[in-house]
């Protein structure tokens, strides 16, 4: 099963619209000629309409960190993704650990982000990823395919194929750590196999899967030489447009 490469670059809250204009621009001039491997970049919510100019007509994809789980309505600070497809996104992160540690966002609530999501007609990114605790504990494949299990609750036969996910260890996120790609091999597996036990191995088989926790150009190739890795989640590295590309470039 042929599935093509995915490279993600997750800028959090990183760069005002100035500089995002700046490093999506040098970013589309060094890697005009990639097709092998679809490149998207996930700016803040203030940078999107801009970037979004910047990269008509590129090779580069646009997409969101977040998303509220409604329509419209009286959520202040919110975003709904109907605002970000008018923005130009095709993608959204969802369910990232800084959402789930830091803002407290549940399994249910990222759920039903994802069925607005897909309801809209973006693809989600949906992350999961164990903590160092639970690692130690033994407990990778109950935190995994829980978060899996819930976030992907009551998808459609269409919706179901048309996920991303993206396995993301929060020991590895920001800390230099990268797991190793045995240990991302492994895990990814368990997630393919987890998948195909709830839709099926034909929908599984298409579905990427992505590995993301300090990825950089000096690991990413022998990350991506593994079967079950389709490609990567890219934080601090993606900030600058050369080590993304170089990234890009050795996938
Ligand atoms: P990192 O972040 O590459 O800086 O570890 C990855 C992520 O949080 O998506």
């Amino acid at each position: 099963m042929s599935r093509k490469p995915l490279i993600v670059g997750n800028w959090k809250m990183f760069k005002t619209g100035a500089e995002a204009k700046a490093t999506a621009r040098q970013l589309v001039c060094l890697i005009e000629d990639r097709k092998k491997v679809e490149i998207l970049i996930c700016p803040p919510f203030t940078a999107l309409s801009v970037v979004s100019s910047v990269l008509q007509g590129s090779l580069v994809q646009l997409g969101a960190q977040n998303v509220h789980w409604g329509d419209d309505g009286a959520f202040t600070g919110e975003v709904s993704a109907h605002m970000l497809l008018e923005c130009g996104c095709r993608y959204v992160i969802v369910g990232h650990s800084e959402r789930r540690q830091i803002f407290l966002e549940s399994d249910a609530i990222i759920n039903s982000k994802l069925h607005k999501v897909m309801e809209k007609g973006l693809v989600p990114i949906l992350c999961v990823g164990e903590s160092i605790e639970e690692r130690e504990a033994d407990q990778v494949e109950k935190a995994i395919v829980t978060q899996l299990e819930k976030g992907t609750r009551e998808l459609n036969l269409k919706q179901r194929t048309n996920i991303v996910i993206a396995y993301e260890p929060v020991w590895a996120i920001g800390t230099g750590k990268t797991a190793t790609p045995q240990i991302v091999q492994e895990v990814h597996r368990i997630l393919r196999t987890c998948l195909a036990d709830n839709f099926s191995w034909k929908v599984a088989d298409q579905i990427r899967i992505l590995y993301g926790g300090s990825v950089k150009a000096e690991n990413v190739t022998e990350l991506m030489s593994e079967e079950d890795i389709d490609g990567v989640l890219v934080g601090g590295g993606s900030l600058d447009a050369q080590a993304f590309a170089r990234i890009v470039e050795a996938c």
